[in-house]
């Protein structure tokens, strides 16, 4: 990674920080409310939350993971439409956030909320048609419960969850994936792609501090 990216990398770990301690903890999303505590990421300040729901497109018939579900932003906003939303999420007070935020959207009877490290909450089965994740991506180890939403050190946890997802996935399903260019995309995307996914960029979108790419990413046809 180059020095700019570094340091931005650092600045914007401070503003994050900040925003979780001072910023609001009750907060709107597309029509959705959404209550979080300083530990839970907040889905109203870092424009991913709110860009990566505004991207959502599934259909009534979609059985849905959220994968790394936070407030439960994007449970919250798939089960407007689709059949049944799992959400999933390592860090205890987000999964106690996220059904809290399902019941108060009246969606609690879709929207299932499991505690767990990335799949293992899960029965290996090809269930899902549709996967959301907006996985960490600074440079840094997590320290705390909240620090999960910050950092993957040497992009392990785009391994980790590009080499599982396939047990999950049904076979005409997709992953939908936000990613930052400050966190070296094209490295993530290299990773990806060498464990046999093929991406496709669904939108993109500048702001002042990185651009912010989503991608629909599907299990690479194998030949007969
Ligand atoms: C960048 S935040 C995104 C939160 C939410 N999806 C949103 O759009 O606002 C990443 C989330 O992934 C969770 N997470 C990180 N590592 C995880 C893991 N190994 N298993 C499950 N969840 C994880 C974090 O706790 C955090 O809530």
């Amino acid at each position: 990674m180059n020095f700019f990216n570094k340091l931005k990398q650092q600045i914007i770990i401070v503003l994050i920080k900040a925003v979780q301690r001072f910023g609001k903890h009750r907060v709107t999303i597309m029509g959705n409310s959404f209550d979080i505590s300083a530990n839970v990421f907040n889905p109203k300040y870092y424009y991913t939350s709110a860009y990566m729901a505004q991207n959502i497109n599934v259909a009534p018939d979609d059985v849905v993971l959220d994968m790394g579900t936070g407030s439960g932003v994007q449970a919250v906003t798939a089960a407007r439409t689709a059949l049944k939303v799992v959400a999933i999420d390592i860090n205890p007070e987000a999964v106690r956030h996220a059904e809290i935020n399902a019941e108060a959207n009246g969606l609690k009877d879709r929207i299932t909320v499991m505690e767990g490290d990335l799949f293992s909450p899960l029965r290996k089965e090809p269930v899902f048609s549709v996967i959301l994740f907006t996985p960490p991506y600074l440079e840094g180890l997590p320290r705390s419960d909240f620090e999960h939403s910050l950092f993957d050190p040497g992009k392990a946890l785009i391994k980790r969850f590009f080499s599982e997802a396939q047990s999950y996935l049904r076979q005409d399903g997709y992953i939908q994936m936000l990613y930052s260019s400050l966190a070296d995309h094209e490295k993530a995307l290299t990773i990806i792609r060498g464990l046999g996914w093929h991406c496709e960029l669904m939108s993109s979108q500048e702001t002042f501090s990185e651009s912010f790419s989503i991608y629909k990413i599907k299990r690479n046809k194998i030949e007969p």
